[in-house]
């Protein structure tokens, strides 16, 4: 099977590195693909937004199967371009997308297939944001309605700077999606989707803010780990049983069928499990530490999504390993990134035991040395026999590489392995799970 991966970032890199271990998979291409990538497979110099050229060059490379990456391809329509040349495509139409690229429709399907989310309010002006603020309360939850890699949403106990965000987002031409605020751990539950069918991969918890603690603004993600020792018993029935199926139903019913990645951001609340977001593609760096323990070949269940035929899918397979994935960041991400240095210990670090390193916003420069070409740079990825193992690997990593300015978050995983998260159940103490 030949494959082309449209993407420029980790969560591509993490993909085509599982792809190559798929003894089905006999050539892999990516476009525009990273420096890190470029290493692997041929790389081509194509706009991974523009349908039509997506669609020409999975022509002209007879690919076999094309996976769509990011969501900025995904709605602007790349996977309808290349269904329409006659090539299966793991990623959802533009039309299907719309989960992910617009909330107030997400919230609308949820509405429909009694998905339980927070409840939630769209705002047009500063009079209907500052009515909605009033009837949830703090702590306020105000997100611009467009796509806007995980930094269009304000959580905020000060409601000047709630009204504030609704009214930038006004100002810009857009609306908000002001909601109820979630309480508990997150969870990212990835589910693959051929239409009519699903099967979820193991959760991950990925860490949105840049700075420990959860503190300062949010970011497309941090760092991850995965499994989830402390996760409720039966959770990932739950996502399939109240979330990933009725919605997969919903959006069959309405003639938009949903192929792909559903990725389900949960909140375990002290009132049950309500979905923070949905997104139409694999989350990352969730992606780098999720597919380091996938043991089913990856080609094969993404070309069974993309065709049909997840029913007759095995059980998918895991290593008994915990992953971790650190991300190393440029000076000043997520607001101006800090661009074109070089980055150095790449090597080393991979020489750490259970460790690889995956590129991300990285580049050959005219000496074909690697420079950081974007905000998160790449992630250190560790597999360990726990959490704690995994995690002391990953950092010794994380400490070999070398890029100036760069930063970094502490705390990946830190309160899991300490058995700290807890998890409240509705109408029950709080539940402290520690793995012995
Ligand atoms: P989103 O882009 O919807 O994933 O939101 C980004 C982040 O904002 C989430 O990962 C949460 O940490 C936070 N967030 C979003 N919605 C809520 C909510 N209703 N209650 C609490 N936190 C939220
Ligand atoms: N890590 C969260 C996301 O990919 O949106």
């Amino acid at each position: 099977m030949k494959v082309l991966v449209i993407g420029p970032g980790g969560r591509e890199h993490a993909i085509v590195r599982s792809l190559l271990a798929d003894p089905n998979v006999s050539e892999v291409h990516a476009a525009p693909g990273n420096a890190g990538i470029s290493k692997l497979v041929p790389t081509h110099a194509i706009d991974a937004n523009d349908p039509d050229a997506v669609a020409a060059l999975a022509t002209k490379l007879t690919v076999d199967l094309v996976v769509v990456g990011p969501e900025a391809p995904l709605a602007a329509g790349v996977s309808d371009a290349v269904r329409a040349a006659g090539i299966p495509v793991f990623g959802p139409s533009k039309a299907a997308a719309q989960l992910e690229a617009s909330k107030a429709f997400a919230k609308e399907v949820m509405a429909e297939a009694g998905v339980p989310t927070a409840m939630a309010r769209v705002a047009g002006n500063a009079e209907e944001a500052a009515d909605a603020l009033d009837t949830f309360g703090a702590p306020y939850v105000v997100k611009d309605d467009g796509l806007a890699a995980g930094k269009g949403v304000v959580v905020t106990n000060n409601r000047d700077e709630a009204l504030a965000h609704a009214q930038s987002c006004f100002d810009a031409g857009g609306t908000v999606v002001i909601e109820e605020f979630l309480d508990g751990p997150e969870v990212s539950v990835f589910v693959l989707c051929d239409g009519l069918n699903t099967v979820a991969l193991s959760p991950a918890q990925d860490f949105k803010r840049i700075f420990d603690n959860d503190e300062g603004p949010n970011t497309g993600g941090m760092g991850a780990y995965t499994p989830l020792e402390w996760a409720p018993e039966g959770l990932v029935q739950e996502v399939l049983d109240r979330v990933a199926q009725p919605t997969v139903n919903q959006m069959a019913h309405r003639g938009t069928p949903f192929v792909g990645v559903l990725f389900v951001g949960l909140a375990l609340t002290s009132r049950g499990t309500r979905v923070i977001e949905f997104n139409v593609r694999f989350g990352d760096p969730e992606t780098q530490a999720v597919l380091a323990r996938l043991k089913t070949p990856l080609g094969g269940l993404l070309m069974a999504a993309a065709k049909g035929g997840l029913d007759k899918v095995q059980p998918l397979r895991w290593s008994r390993e915990t992953a971790v994935a650190v991300v190393v960041a440029a000076e000043n991400y997520p607001d101006k990134p800090r661009t074109g240095d070089r980055i150095r210990g790449l090597k080393k670090a991979e020489s750490v035991e259970g460790v690889h390193v995956i590129h991300a916003g990285t580049r050959l420069d005219d000496e074909g040395k690697v420079v950081s070409a974007g905000g998160r740079v790449l992630a250190v990825v560790a597999l360990g026999t726990d959490l704690v193992e995994a995690r002391e690997r990953a950092y010794d990593g994380v400490e070999l590489v070398h890029l100036e300015g760069s930063q970094f978050r502490t705390d990946i995983g830190g309160k899991a392995a300490r058995g700290e998260i807890k998890v409240q159940t509705p109408g029950g103490p709080a539940a402290t799970k520690a793995k012995a």
